[in-house]
């Protein structure tokens, strides 16, 4: 009988300090409870396929794609998955062909962690189908390769999140803590429907960053602040604090330059319809934006990010980070 590994990670969003996080600012990012599926089993001779329901299947031999399914296009987006995978084998000193079947709850480049789940899912799912566990370290270093053919130079900060769940404060440099909130967080998302490229944005404020250098030293000063107040406030269970800070972390952003105008309006939007805050999340430039609620306003929110033209998505923190099981079928 085949074996079979399926393995699935949470998508996140980050609530105080994208970006800034890259510079070596800390960050608060929480998982959601919509997950990468990726089920891994043997294959033929030394040949990884790989198949996402992003409607492409490739085949590589060595580091020749050779599309099966959605043309070449689909290079970029399965490439990465390889390259997580045969790092795994690599690291685990295994010859072996590969089957890998994504399945995902979560938009892609909308700025929800999409691809550090599929890459942590796909490492953790390969692993296991030949019987090895891996820790948070060897997760983490396993999917950066991955993750910088997509991003460029990442901070860390999606791995992180999409192999521990939960609520936490990450630094590029000192690492993670687990953050227990006394409170749920319950946001509402609002995707834009702008598909953007974290790697571009990443180089957008580099480029800000060096020219600007007085102005964002000013910046980090000010995100350190505001994610060591969150993160008080989150201990102590104070939304309304929360949505405050959110609105600063908002302005930040905007002074970087990676708002966008369908951001605006629907941050705008959710605020008039009685958010406690709203900021965007992840790399900006389209993608999504996230608005904390209380009770009473979560579904005025809601429909006014629908009728706004923004989709909107409920959310809470998911305790489970990256999950697997093994499989005789
Ligand atoms: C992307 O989810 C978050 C960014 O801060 C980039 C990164 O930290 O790698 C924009």
């Amino acid at each position: 009988m085949a074996k079979r590994a399926i393995a699935s990670a949470p998508g996140k969003t980050i609530l105080f300090g994208e970006h800034f996080v890259v510079y070596g600012s800390p960050s608060i990012v929480m998982a959601i409870s919509r997950r990468v599926y990726v089920a891994v089993e043997k294959y033929e001779a030394e040949e990884v396929i790989v198949e996402s329901d992003l409607g492409y299947t490739g085949l590589f031999t060595g580091d020749i794609y050779k599309p099966l399914i959605g043309g070449l296009d689909g290079e970029f987006i399965l490439k990465p998955i390889y390259i997580a995978a045969i790092k795994t084998l690599k690291f685990l000193s295994i010859n072996s062909g590969l089957k890998i079947s994504i399945n995902s709850e979560i938009p892609i480049a909308s700025g929800l962690g999409s691809s550090a789940s599929t890459f942590v899912a796909t490492i953790a799912a390969t692993a296991h189908l030949f019987g090895y566990s891996l820790n948070y370290r060897e997760l983490f270093n396993l999917s950066l390769e991955a993750e910088e053919y997509v991003h460029g130079t990442p901070s860390g900060v999606d791995q992180t999140i999409a192999i521990n769940g939960g609520l936490v404060e990450y630094n590029r440099f000192s690492g993670f803590e687990k953050i227990k909130s006394s409170v749920d967080i319950p946001l509402i998302i609002g995707n834009t429907g702008i598909l953007r490229s974290t790697g571009k944005l990443v180089a957008k404020v580099r480029k800000f960053a060096e020219e600007n250098p007085n102005t964002m030293e000013s910046l980090l000063l000010q995100i350190g602040e505001i994610v060591g107040e969150a993160k008080n406030l989150l201990v102590k269970g104070d939304l309304e604090g929360l949505g405050i800070l959110m609105d600063r972390n908002q302005e930040l952003l905007r002074i970087i330059g990676v708002s966008h105008e369908k951001l605006e309006e629907l941050i705008l939007t959710a605020k008039r319809a009685g958010a406690l805050g709203a900021k965007l999340t992840g790399a900006g430039g389209g993608g999504c934006m996230i608005a904390l609620v209380t009770d009473k306003v979560r579904s005025s929110v809601a429909k006014a990010i629908e009728d706004a033209g923004g989709k909107s998505l409920p959310a809470n923190i998911s305790i489970s980070g990256v999950e697997v099981k093994l499989y005789n079928n």
